[in-house]
């Protein structure tokens, strides 16, 4: 009896699923999926790997007949699927959380749940549909109040909301579209134990992600994409980080990088009880202060929308700052300009490289002198010379590796990781005192980001203060000789960028302040 059973636990573990066959979608000017197959087994964490761009997100939208693909076949638990929307999806049991949450911020979590089904008609429906949230939280360790509006929620919160929505329509299939881009360290954890839970009970989840710390963490399969095509399915024991890399990138990607200890300089950053209003004119700078001297880099972390951007906006006179100061080597510059701004020193390398970093329609030399076309050598009286332009551009391209046909293309033809070399650029051969940089490597890939990463590194050395500000708390650790943590607004604490706490600053990440050292 037993071993019967054992048997058939196995044989309806092995089941695949999720079966798709040489699909192919194709966007104007882009194949995003080419010919993909790809499959998904019963019971089973199955990761899809694969950067910025490579056709992960159109893949799944694929599967939930968001997008109807040119080309090949889908089959859900052994039967032929043409899904036309997301509905035909959900009635088959496939759920999808999307990295953009679909929730009303006004509604109750429960109605957010159960939004589109019937509409309860009377009180007791509402009270019996709380109570099924209540039991499918409890079940899957989703702790969340029912009866509580989406705004009062954190966004960690928001996405369970998303999967006890996809639950109670009884997905047995879930794809997670880059879960933890949003989440604090714990909140992290707590997401894998929920994953690893619905596993166990017979759930199939699909784990979209680049990172392949986390990939290798909680995934059984990976299904590695490249350019819209498929490189490798592989079992997670039987790879490591080197290996999936190299799928992802095509290449072999080094993960080393060249952070020797250095004493710091003098203080170059100091700000003071800073205050800043967001764009709705509500506090998001609620008194932060803080120094960064030369020869350190000082990483600010947290989730993403806690003061992030305001801070950087601040810093480089984009936003009006409503109390406190701000000092660059001792020099107040407070209420200085933008412009004023850069020529005392400070190097800005944007969160939106493609609105704030740079000009589009400009070609690569004029967006190289964007920043000082007004002073020798370049200007020359009141005109640019254009010989000293084209020679200082041709000299930073080829420093900064700027991948590009010539120095007359423009901005807007070059890949994210190209365009962002060309900021860095621009930014730092001014040899700045102070980079404030803003995101650096976000959307670049695994080679384009080590080599901004090192930038920074030899920017540090050559004697900048460097203020990173990113989400990536992995990328703050690797760089920072000291990290801050920002929540709401405030500085929760301070770690040793050497010693850092994972847990210890996702507690800090998530709102708990800790002891500062200064
Ligand atoms: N709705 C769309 N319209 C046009 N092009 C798109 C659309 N969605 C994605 N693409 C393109 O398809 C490719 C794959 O994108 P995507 O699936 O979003 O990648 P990933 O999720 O792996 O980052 C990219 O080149 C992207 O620019
Ligand atoms: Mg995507």
């Amino acid at each position: 009896m037993v071993s019967t059973s054992t048997l058939q636990t196995v044989s309806r573990e092995n089941e695949i699923v999720v079966s798709m066959r040489e699909v192919t979608k194709r966007f104007p000017g882009v194949v995003a999926n080419d010919r993909v197959t790809f499959e998904a087994r019963r019971g089973e964490i199955h990761a899809l790997l694969g950067e910025n761009g490579a056709g992960k997100s159109t893949l799944m939208n694929v599967l939930t007949g968001l997008y109807t693909p040119e080309e090949g076949e889908i089959a859900i638990n052994g039967q032929p699927a043409q899904f036309r929307s997301p509905k035909d999806s959900i009635a088959a049991g496939i759920g999808m959380v999307h990295q953009h949450f679909k929730l009303v911020e006004t509604q109750t979590v429960t109605e957010n749940v159960i939004l589109g089904l019937d509409a309860p008609r009377f009180r007791l429906d509402m009270s019996r549909a709380e109570a099924d949230v209540a039991k499918l939280s409890e079940q899957y360790g989703l702790k969340i109040d029912p009866k509580a509006y989406i705004w009062q929620l954190s966004v960690g919160e928001q996405q369970r909301v998303e999967i006890i929505k996809a639950l109670y329509r009884g997905a047995q299939i879930l794809i997670l579209d880059e879960p933890t881009a949003v989440l604090t360290p714990q909140e992290t954890e707590e997401l894998f134990i929920t994953l690893r839970d619905m596993v166990a009970k017979g759930h199939t989840i699909i784990f979209i992600s680049h990172k392949l710390d986390e990939v290798m963490s909680i995934a059984d399969r990976v299904t590695v994409l490249r350019g819209g095509k498929v490189v490798a399915t592989v079992n997670a024991r039987d790879t490591n980080k080197a290996e999936l890399a190299e799928m992802m990138v095509g290449r072999p990607v080094l993960f080393r990088l060249d952070r020797p200890a250095l004493e710091p300089g003098e203080m170059v950053l100091r700000v003071e009880e800073l205050h800043a209003e967001n764009d709705k004119g509500l506090p998001a700078l609620r008194g932060i202060s803080f120094y960064v001297r030369a020869r350190e880099i000082v990483g600010i972390a947290g989730v993403s929308g806690n003061g992030q951007s305001e801070l950087a906006e601040a810093l480089n006179g984009l936003r009006p700052i409503t109390r406190g100061r701000i000092f660059l080597n001792g020099r107040e510059i407070t209420t200085l300009s933008a412009r004023e701004i850069i020529d005392a020193g400070v190097a800005h390398v944007p969160e939106d490289r493609h609105t704030d970093g740079s000009v589009g329609d400009m070609n690569l030399t004029e967006n190289i002198i964007l920043k000082r076309y007004r002073h020798p050598p370049i200007a020359r009286g009141p005109v640019i010379d254009w010989n000293q332009a084209r020679e200082m551009s041709s000299e930073l391209v080829s420093r900064f590796n700027v991948q590009a046909p010539g120095l007359d293309t423009r901005a807007r033809l070059l890949s994210g990781g190209n365009l962002q070399k060309l900021i860095l650029a621009r930014e730092l051969s001014a040899e700045p005192a102070l980079i404030v940089a803003m995101h650096p490597t976000q959307g670049l890939d695994v080679g384009a980001t080590e080599y901004v990463r090192q930038v920074l590194l030899e920017q540090r050395a050559a004697g900048a203060a460097v203020l990173l500000i990113s989400e990536d708390l992995d990328e703050v650790m690797q760089l920072s000789d000291r990290i801050l943590v920002i929540y709401e607004g405030e500085i929760m604490g301070e770690a040793s960028g050497e010693k850092a706490d994972r847990a210890q600053i996702g507690l800090m990440m998530a709102g708990q302040r800790q002891e500062v050292g200064y």
